[in-house]
């Protein structure tokens, strides 16, 4: 199968209209790709199509599984094809089960959209476009050190990192390149409260595009980059110094 260049492919972004996926749109926008955004809320879609009007932005949650097929239903409808899926939409909560008896409160919730609706998704894409170029999973450095504020995070997104790991020996054969992104610590309205050290959107976009064009299995922005090699050299000092963030 042919692999589409930069500037002539279809991408699906979910959870374009804000922070690493508003960054990974702009910067395929930038190289002239045909890009489709979804979010949830109307604000952020409006002024993402005023900024971009040549891109396509659908109101979709992604948790909703006839939102899902209306998504890609516009995609088709536009495009009439898609080559990149990037499983970007998440959600980060707090949750301490020491202190409050209520910690699992909305967590299906939490699941889904971390977890459930992205396997769904790529499921959803699989069945119509069985050629596509690549997939994209968006997990985090906790997916390999759990955080302690917020345990059930660590256990959806290393749940995510399993399952791209299992789905890239499976569609191997059918040459679909299927990357793990693993961002640190980014500057996103995701955690605009977190002080310390963050790293630009733009940064770790063009990073992943990067992986994308050499078919890397995992892009490592920034700090994550030496993750799984510290966690082979010194697992205890590593797991506890991430741990804490
Ligand atoms: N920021 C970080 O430090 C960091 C680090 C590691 C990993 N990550 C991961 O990177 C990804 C992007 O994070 P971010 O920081 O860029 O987040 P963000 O700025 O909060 O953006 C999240 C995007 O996802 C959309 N979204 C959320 N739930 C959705 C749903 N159910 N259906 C459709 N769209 C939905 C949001 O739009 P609506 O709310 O309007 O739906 C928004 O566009 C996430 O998977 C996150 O876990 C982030």
């Amino acid at each position: 199968m042919a692999t589409q260049s930069g500037s002539a492919q279809v991408v699906l972004i979910t959870g374009g209209t804000s922070g690493i996926g508003l960054s990974l749109a702009e910067t395929y926008l930038a190289r002239g790709a045909s890009v489709a955004v979804c979010g949830r809320s109307a604000g952020p879609l409006e002024r993402f199509s005023r900024a971009h009007p040549e891109a396509l932005a659908i109101q979709a949650d992604i948790t909703d599984p006839g939102a899902r097929i209306m998504m890609l239903d516009a995609v088709t409808a536009r495009f009439d094809r898609l080559d990149v899926l990037i499983n970007n939409a998440g959600t980060f909560n707090e949750r301490n089960f020491a202190t409050d008896p209520d910690a699992t409160r909305g967590l299906d919730q939490e699941i889904a959209i971390n977890l459930t609706a992205p396997i769904e998704l790529t499921n959803d894409v699989l069945n119509r476009w069985a050629d596509l170029t690549a997939i994209v999973f968006v997990t985090s450095g906790f997916a390999l050190v759990s955080p302690t504020r917020a345990p059930t995070y660590g256990a959806v997104k290393a749940g995510l990192h399993g399952f791209a790991e299992g789905l890239r020996r499976q569609l191997a054969p059918n040459k679909i390149h299927v990357l793990e992104l693993l961002p640190p610590a980014t500057d996103t309205p995701m955690n605009a409260e977190l002080t310390g050290k963050k790293m630009a959107p733009e940064a770790v976009a063009g990073i992943t595009l990067k992986a994308l064009d050499r078919r890397r299995p995992m892009a490592l922005p920034g700090p994550t980059k030496l993750l799984p090699t510290m966690l082979r050299i010194t697992p205890n000092t590593i797991k506890r110094s991430v741990a804490k963030m």
